[in-house]
């Protein structure tokens, strides 16, 4: 039997109060139900990045970062929207991994905001393609208006479980197949 994948689910904001914990939790939760990879949730949060650039670079979590980014075959981004792009944070953590760690890897985007999160999403697969990090077609997005009560707990609409599988099954095929262009 061929090795499962190490998929992280990058959780994207760190703000107080912040939701993508639980958006993270429940992605989780499906995918753990498919016992087809090994899933993670890996929290930008508990790691204490410096602001990319700014410091020598020897914190001892960003060598924690940039370990983890490299030891997975795939990620889901879980992603929020601030002002029509992806949090600063989750870019910041995105640039303060080495670029060979991010090569020929497969990624996936779930984002949610008040129009699901779709512009933030789109600015995150561009950055995904100067990294050479191929993402999934499907996509799930979650409205806050819909899928959130009262913006805070999410609640999501049984429609997504569809959108969900569709996109696991998509990481794991690329996810595999990008695994041999590494070697
Ligand atoms: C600084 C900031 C900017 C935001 N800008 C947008 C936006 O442009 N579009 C949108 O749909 N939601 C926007 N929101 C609302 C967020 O989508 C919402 O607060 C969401 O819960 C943020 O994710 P988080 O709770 O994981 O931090 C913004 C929120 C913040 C804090």
């Amino acid at each position: 039997m061929t090795e499962q994948l190490k998929i992280g689910i990058v959780l994207g904001s760190n703000r107080q109060g912040r939701v993508s914990p639980q958006v993270g939790e429940w992605a989780k939760k499906l995918a753990d139900q498919r016992n087809d990879a090994q899933y993670e949730i890996v929290d930008i949060a508990d790691y204490d990045l410096p602001f990319f650039g700014t410091t020598a670079g020897t914190e001892p979590d960003l060598a924690k970062w940039s370990e983890k980014i490299n030891e997975l075959d795939a990620y889901i981004f879980v992603v929020a929207e601030y002002n029509h792009g992806m949090t600063g944070v989750l870019k910041n953590a995105i640039d303060s991994a080495p670029t060979t760690a991010w090569n020929n890897k497969a990624a996936s985007i779930m984002s949610y905001g008040s129009t699901g999160g779709a512009r933030a999403a789109e600015h995150l697969r561009g950055v995904l393609g100067e990294l050479m990090v191929a993402d999934t077609r499907v996509h799930p997005t979650f409205s806050l208006f819909l899928d959130f009560e009262n913006f805070t707990t999410f609640n999501p609409g049984e429609l997504h479980l569809e959108n969900m599988n569709m996109m696991f099954d998509q990481l794991n095929s690329w996810g595999t197949a990008l695994k041999s262009v590494r070697g």
